[in-house]
């Protein structure tokens, strides 16, 4: 009786000691699991947590005025406690201890100094840590939990070397969302040649900064702009570090290493509505992948392929090359010739190269930077350190170049490669010619401008100003026209190696223009039964349409009865190319997946609702659906597509185009289309996105029906997810996975007044409310219609192609 006595009391005393937050504890006093200390502003809170299974305890810090529990930092990582009897003390000496059963250590600071009256805090911006009761400047803390991070980099907190006690501050990833231990994705500075802040995937690099140059690391892309953080780079005879700032303090930020992912990420805490919404993530392309493009490769994610050699290279090993492969890289053209001199190459706005085998000079011009490579026989590149204030300091490389990245804008900074000088003597022969080609082609252009405006002019004040016709035409025409001439030069006359493939009015090339500037060209085939008023049409609604998620329109060319359109070039092609190829598929993950549906269906929205016309696509599909070079889908080929006014939602049509596997069954049978035979087809993308298969070669996996069938039968079985592919099971979101399935669902629905709008899509898509039930799905495609109308008496069930169209 008397022991629960005394074990009340002591709950007792430990619930009046937690009612009033204290952000301190002195040896005599400890913190049990149960109970926190809060920080003075009350931020963040030190205290026990279990992330997965109850069973395991850790000691951590969170923020403390947030309802999701987000961990910053764990102190026994690797040690959890597997009962509620963990306890933290700060002994007389300083050193904070772990205890578990009151006497086993399971984790302690690595306090040595000593000082008389020690205490331990957390502080409002999450560090917590040890210092004289009577002394609170940082500089003489004992010890600071910025010091020994986890996986988070909160705003404050030093990325670096401290070169004096040799502290070397590396953060790794949870292994898993419910495994604090350390897993293999790994952060920090390094001090090879230069510092550069690295990420590592186990032993090897998986992303470099680049080197700060003054201003910003030369790999990081417009990241100085960012309303969220500032940062710093400082670098002296005592330590060298990365430092983030909040702009405005009253923003939570925070960044973060993702195991899962293999990325770096930045999330901002939006309090409307209460998530962390990701801000940036690292690798933000293929391109900042280490060395992706081998030694001396140079990567530009704007380019297909991506990688290529530097000028004055060629592929080492060119088969291997030419079928992507580029991990040989790439080797002189024409070998250097020490004694006998030679010369640089300037590379402009590039990520510096890994300096692993590098030196540098801080005071050096770049002059002088040019004459120290020369005469080293194994310096292969120079350039300058800083490049604020005109330029100084000196870098320079020796052996292969390894992890140069291209970039467009004003990113990056230029770099001198050494080549041989018979190589800068082709350069020289080469590019007189390309420079006079290229004004005579600028004053040539402009002639053919001026002339073409004139024409046009004149024809406009022949014609009826009254003629409606002809005023669109006139507007029309406010879009680049392209001469013949100029797409034939693009494309290398639609040479076959260009060609991107084939669209369903025609074959689609890739071009480039003389300004560098990339261009696809679909060039409609002679006899595709889209005449000179589809054409029009089509230029019309492309024209008008601006979205992100829609491609958009360069510019058109029309040459005798040849009709082409111009439009952005997609370098990573189409979603199918993706979700439908065994080694491709799994470079779009769950959460990319996630962002390519979402994109869709706010492209299809902005056609169906709030674009000035009211537009259906009629022909949505995997291959229409086209991933620009940050992965963004934007939906293309609006050839299909049609106009209505304002209030008109159906229409029925006799002529039926669109592909048959995506066709709602009142379209495909009886040409009745609307927004919802639009939705009918987002529906079935869904369903191929999450399952990776098509749902017409579906048909032949399985004699008995399609993706939809096959779905839908899974769904009654109560095993909806048994549709999504694998991978995406293992390491998607679930509820996220499920949800999309159950919208799939939804938008497959026999009868097209029970499907939801996209704009109703949207919002299932992205809140957590409860759906409706789905009905019975229209996957019975009025095959009597098939087989009456057969066009030549053998329609294959799996792939009909109807009337006019051709499928792609
Ligand atoms: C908990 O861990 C201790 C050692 O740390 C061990 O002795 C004990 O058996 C464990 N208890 C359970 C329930 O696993
Ligand atoms: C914990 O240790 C203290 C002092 O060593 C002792 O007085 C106390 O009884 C112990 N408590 C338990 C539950 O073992
Ligand atoms: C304490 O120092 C030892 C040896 O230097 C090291 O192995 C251990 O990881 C350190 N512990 C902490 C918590 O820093
Ligand atoms: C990794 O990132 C994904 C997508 O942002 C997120 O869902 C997941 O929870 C993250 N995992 C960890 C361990 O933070
Ligand atoms: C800082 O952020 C808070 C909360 O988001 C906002 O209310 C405030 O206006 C911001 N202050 C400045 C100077 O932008
Ligand atoms: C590689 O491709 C280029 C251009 O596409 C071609 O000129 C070259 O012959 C190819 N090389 C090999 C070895 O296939
Ligand atoms: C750096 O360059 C300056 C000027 O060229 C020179 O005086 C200095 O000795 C160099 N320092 C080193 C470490 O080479
Ligand atoms: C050239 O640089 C390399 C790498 O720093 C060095 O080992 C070598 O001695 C240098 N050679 C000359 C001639 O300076």
């Amino acid at each position: 009786m008397g022991f629960y006595f005394y074990i009340a009391c002591c709950v007792l005393i430990i619930f009046s000691k937690a009612s009033t937050a204290i952000d301190t504890i002195s040896p005599s006093e400890s913190l049990p699991d149960g109970r926190t200390l809060v920080s003075n502003g009350g931020s963040f809170a030190l205290g026990f947590f279990s992330p997965g299974t109850p069973k395991n305890r850790y000691l951590g810090i969170w923020y403390n005025n947030i309802p999701m529990q987000t961990v910053v930092w764990v102190a026994n990582r690797v040690n959890p406690i597997n009962d509620s009897t963990g306890v933290l003390k700060i002994e007389n000496s300083g050193k904070i201890v772990l205890q578990v059963q009151n006497s086993t250590s399971v984790w302690s600071s690595n306090t040595t100094a000593s000082v008389q009256n020690p205490v331990l805090q957390i502080l409002d911006s999450g560090n917590l840590v040890v210092r004289d009761g009577r002394d609170s400047s940082p500089e003489n803390y004992l010890w600071q939990s910025f010091d020994h991070p986890s996986d988070t980099m909160l705003p404050g907190m030093k990325i670096g070397i401290d070169l004096r006690t040799g502290l070397d501050r590396k953060f790794s990833a949870w292994k898993n969302w419910d495994d604090p231990s350390p897993g293999d994705l790994t952060f920090g500075l390094e001090l090879e040649g230069k510092p550069e802040v690295v990420s590592r995937r186990g032993s090897a690099k998986y992303l470099r900064s680049g080197l700060w140059n003054g201003n910003d690391f030369s790999g990081h892309r417009n990241l100085r702009w960012n309303p969220i953080f500032d940062y710093d780079f400082v670098s002296n005879e005592n330590e060298v570090y990365y430092i983030q700032f909040l702009r405005n303090k009253s923003v939570m930020s925070r960044g973060v290493l993702n195991q899962t992912e293999s990325l770096r990420q930045r999330f901002t805490w939006n309090p409307e509505t209460q998530t962390w919404q990701l801000l940036i993530s690292m690798p933000i392309d293929n391109c900042d992948k280490y060395g992706i493009c081998g030694p001396n490769g140079n990567c530009d994610s704007n380019k297909l392929p991506a990688c290529y050699c530097l000028t004055g290279f060629k592929p080492k090993w060119p088969e291997r090359w030419n079928s992507s492969d580029w991990t040989g890289g790439c080797i002189h053209s024409k070998p250097l010739n020490c004694e006998s001199g030679d010369g640089f190459i300037r590379l402009r706005r590039v990520k510096t190269p890994d300096p692993t085998n590098s030196w540098i000079n801080e005071t050096m011009n770049l002059k002088d930077c040019r004459v120290k490579c020369l005469s080293n026989c194994s310096c292969t590149a120079y350039t300058n350190l800083d490049i604020t204030k005109g330029g100084s300091g000196c870098a320079i490389w020796f052996g292969d170049l390894i992890d140069i990245k291209q970039f467009q804008s004003n990113d990056g900074q230029d770099l001198y490669i050494r080549v041989s000088a018979s190589e800068l003597k082709k350069k020289d022969k080469v590019n007189l010619p390309i420079i006079l080609a290229t004004v005579i082609a600028v004053l040539l252009g402009f002639v053919l401008v001026v002339c073409y405006f004139r024409r046009s002019r004149r024809k406009l004040k022949d014609k009826s100003v009254n003629d409606k016709e002809n005023k669109d035409e006139n507007e029309d025409m406010e879009l680049a026209v392209l001469e013949f001439g100029t797409i034939a030069q693009a494309t290398d006359n639609f040479s076959i190696r260009n060609k991107l493939g084939e669209g369903g009015f025609g074959p689609v090339y890739k071009g480039i223009l003389s300004n560098g500037q990339e261009i696809a060209v679909k060039r409609l085939s002679k006899n595709s039964g889209q005449g000179v008023n589809e054409f029009k049409n089509e230029v019309k609604l492309i024209a008008k349409l601006q979205h992100r998620n829609l491609v958009k329109l360069l510019g058109c060319c029309i040459h005798g009865d040849e009709r082409m359109l111009v439009y952005e070039y997609m370098p990573n092609g189409s979603l199918d190319s993706f979700i439908f190829d065994q080694t491709k598929t799994k470079i779009l993950t769950w959460s990319e997946r996630f962002r390519v549906i979402c994109g869709i269906a706010r492209g299809l929205l902005y056609l169906h609702q709030d674009s000035r016309l009211r537009i259906i696509h009629r022909d949505l599909k995997g291959s229409n659906i086209l991933l620009d070079s940050e992965m963004n889908p934007k939906i293309s080929d609006f050839g299909m597509a049609r106009t209505f006014g304002g209030d008109q939602t159906e229409a029925n049509t006799n002529r039926v185009v669109g592909t048959y596997g995506y066709m709602a069954p009142e379209y495909a049978c009886y040409g009745l289309f609307s927004v919802k035979s639009d939705v009918f087809s987002f529906g079935i993308l869904l369903l191929e996105v999450i399952s990776g298969m098509k749902n017409r070669r579906f048909y032949h996996a399985n004699g008995s029906g399609n993706l939809i069938e096959h779905a839908w039968s899974l769904w009654k079985e109560g095993k909806p997810l048994d549709v999504a592919d694998d991978f995406l099971v293992e390491t998607g979101d679930l509820s996220e996975l499920l949800r999309c399935i159950h919208v799939s669902l939804l938008c497959v629905q026999h009868h097209p007044q029970e499907r939801p709008s996209m704009s109703s899509v949207i919002v299932m898509l992205e809140s957590r409310n409860d759906l409706p039930s789905p009905q019975q799905p229209g996957f019975l495609f009025c095959k009597k219609y098939f087989e009456a109308d057969s066009f030549d008496g053998t329609p294959s069930k799996n792939e009909v192609t109807l009337s006019l169209l051709q499928a792609r």
